[in-house]
């Protein structure tokens, strides 16, 4: 393949992740919805998005927001109509946006109408549509994702029936070849309504091992995850993709980078996926340092394995189930908090693949400090805190889970998004349905807007760095101080053409000594930082052998 600027749109494109029920609400009834989304579109045309990926809006009973759908082809009335979806894709379109979906076909609601046929006895047509065992007893001792066994029994059938994530979300049956037609055709129905793709949500659980097989000691949920034969079924899906042109995004827990080209080389089931090899090396109590070798061997794995022309790589830092970034891998105290969103911005939107935002991220939205335990919503916090509060007394028991959930509760970055001051920070005129982090006040849009040094601005210039070179859209990658336990130095380079990165992801001082191979050239500085403190601190307009890195402190350089 030559070497040149990608031709596919996705390639070049900077995604943002909108979690609808939090980024606006436009009835005033607390909920987020797809007008909400709508009134919004300048905001990410003016971020430089080019496209979004929506969280389910579809009808759902909402045990896990949306996740449980329990009508593939109706949109939950609380974001909205079909028509006000038909109007968000054509606004969207108009102004240069596209729009993709949560495709969620590894499980359903417990109220969809299959399940509910499925359950009405053995001969019915849908029973087959999702799994059960011979028997009353259960086949196995597996451990579901959000906790508790993976069967659950229905007693009017005297059998149990298989889920991987809670009891209300059943998995559907990939081993049987009319459900399978039943989900294509529901996919060929919504590319039909003009969408653009599909982020497919926990596509790698899809097949699972024989009931007897033993999960992994070190890792529970093996027997369901990226197991062998998944291929079949993913090339079927594939197949009714590649009808369309379109964009898709496999959420792929449990896919190694050495697996990767089959899932998305250019034979690949999908186009990018998400991987979750560097998102688990976040840090949940602050005192410790992150493991930045760890993290620069996960990020560099997956460039190397993906390199333009044999893949393509899905980045980010964030989504609606991981706690905020700036909190987790960077250090919301007032010193380093705009510095370290910043730096980490720098480190991964100049990677090479396509970068997805998830709403807030933008502003530096830290995790929330969550004061009373009915604050918290997700189905996987309640779980944990109904299983801690077994455990000891009332009172300090309730102190010590608000401390934990406030540090990797998923409900962390599900707080409504926060566009202004005001009392429910603009998202919304009523009490929203989530609390509102207080910190609104000083962190919200409108105020970075107004502030030239905002995260917010330096997002911008960012995404506007990326698109302005060829370099940063197909450049390959290479790792320059790999063990060094501090510091981030990479570069991208495409025939002449070099940008190097240099990021300090930790709070103290750091010194670096580059190679010969980096020096010698004319670098010139594109963008730090640190921009306010340029005449105080060591930010230095070209590259050294030895430099001097202030905590967080961001440089990228280019030459030609
Ligand atoms: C994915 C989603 C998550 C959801 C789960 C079950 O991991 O991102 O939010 O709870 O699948 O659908
Ligand atoms: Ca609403």
């Amino acid at each position: 393949m030559t070497e040149k600027r990608t031709d596919k749109w996705w390639q070049d494109a900077v995604a943002y992740q909108i979690y609808p029920k939090s980024f606006k609400d436009s009835n005033g009834d607390g909920i987020g919805d797809l007008n909400g989304i709508r009134e919004k579109i300048g905001y990410l045309k003016d971020l430089g998005v080019d496209f979004v990926w929506l969280n389910p809006v579809y009808q759902s009973p909402n045990v896990d927001n949306g996740y449980d759908i329990s009508d593939y082809q109706a949109i939950n009335p609380e974001f909205g109509t079909m028509d006000d979806m038909t109007q968000l894709i054509e606004e969207a379109h108009a102004n240069g946006i596209k729009v993709i979906m949560d495709l969620v076909i590894n499980h359903t609601s417990d109220q969809h109408p299959w399940f509910l046929e499925a359950c009405k006895g053995e001969d019915n047509p849908y029973h087959d549509y999702y799994i059960w065992s011979d028997t009353a007893e259960k086949p196995n001792d597996w451990q579901s994702i959000f906790g508790g066994s993976v069967w659950e029994y229905v007693p009017s059938l005297k059998k149990n029936y298989f889920h991987v994530f809670a009891k209300e979300q059943p998995d559907l049956n990939w081993e049987n070849k009319q459900m399978r037609e039943s989900i294509f055709r529901m996919i060929r129905w919504w590319l039909d309504q003009g969408i653009d793709g599909f982020r497919i949500d926990a596509i790698s659980h899809i097949k699972k091992s024989s009931w007897e097989t033993k999960a992994r000691p070190d890792w529970p949920h093996s027997p369901f995850t990226n197991v062998k034969g998944i291929g079949k079924y993913l090339k079927e899906l594939s197949a009714v993709f590649k009808e369309y042109d379109i964009v898709t995004v496999g959420e792929a827990s449990g896919v190694t980078a050495e697996e990767a080209t089959e899932w998305v080389g250019n034979d690949g089931y999908f186009n990018m996926i998400f991987e979750f090899e560097h998102i688990s090396l976040w840090q949940r109590d602050k005192s410790e340092a992150v493991d930045v070798v760890g993290l620069k061997r996960a990020l560099g794995r997956w460039q190397k394995a993906l390199d333009y022309g044999e893949g393509w790589n899905a980045l980010y830092m964030e989504n609606h189930d991981v706690p905020r970034s700036v909190s987790v891998f960077g250090n919301d105290t007032p010193q380093y908090w705009a510095r370290s969103a910043k730096a980490l911005a720098t480190m991964y939107l100049l990677l090479q693949g396509t970068p997805f935002i998830y709403q807030g991220q933008e502003l530096g939205m830290p995790n929330m400090t969550f004061t009373a335990i009915d604050q918290l919503d997700d189905v996987t916090a309640k779980n944990q805190i109904k299983a801690l509060l077994g455990e000891k007394d009332q009172a300090t028991k309730t102190l010590e889970i608000l401390e934990l959930m406030s540090s990797i509760s998923r409900d962390n970055s599900r707080t409504p998004m926060q566009w202004d001051k005001s009392d429910n920070a603009g998202f919304s005129t009523a009490k929203p349905w989530m609390a509102v982090n207080p910190n609104h006040k000083t962190i919200n849009v409108a105020q970075q807007k107004k502030e030239s040094s905002s995260i917010l601005n330096y997002y911008k210039q960012l995404i506007k760095l990326r698109k302005s070179k060829d370099v940063l859209a197909v450049g390959h990658y290479e790792d320059y101080l790999p063990t060094d336990e501090q510091v981030y130095v990479y570069e991208r380079f495409l025939e002449h053409e070099r940008v190097l990165v240099i990021v300090n992801l930790t709070k103290e001082q750091a010194e670096i000594r580059l190679p010969q191979t980096v020096l010698g050239k004319n670098w010139s500085l594109l963008l730090t930082n640190m921009e306010e403190d340029k005449e105080t601190s060591a930010v230095t307009e070209t590259v050294t052998e030895k430099m001097t890195l202030e905590p967080y402190q961001t440089l990228v350089y280019a030459h030609n």
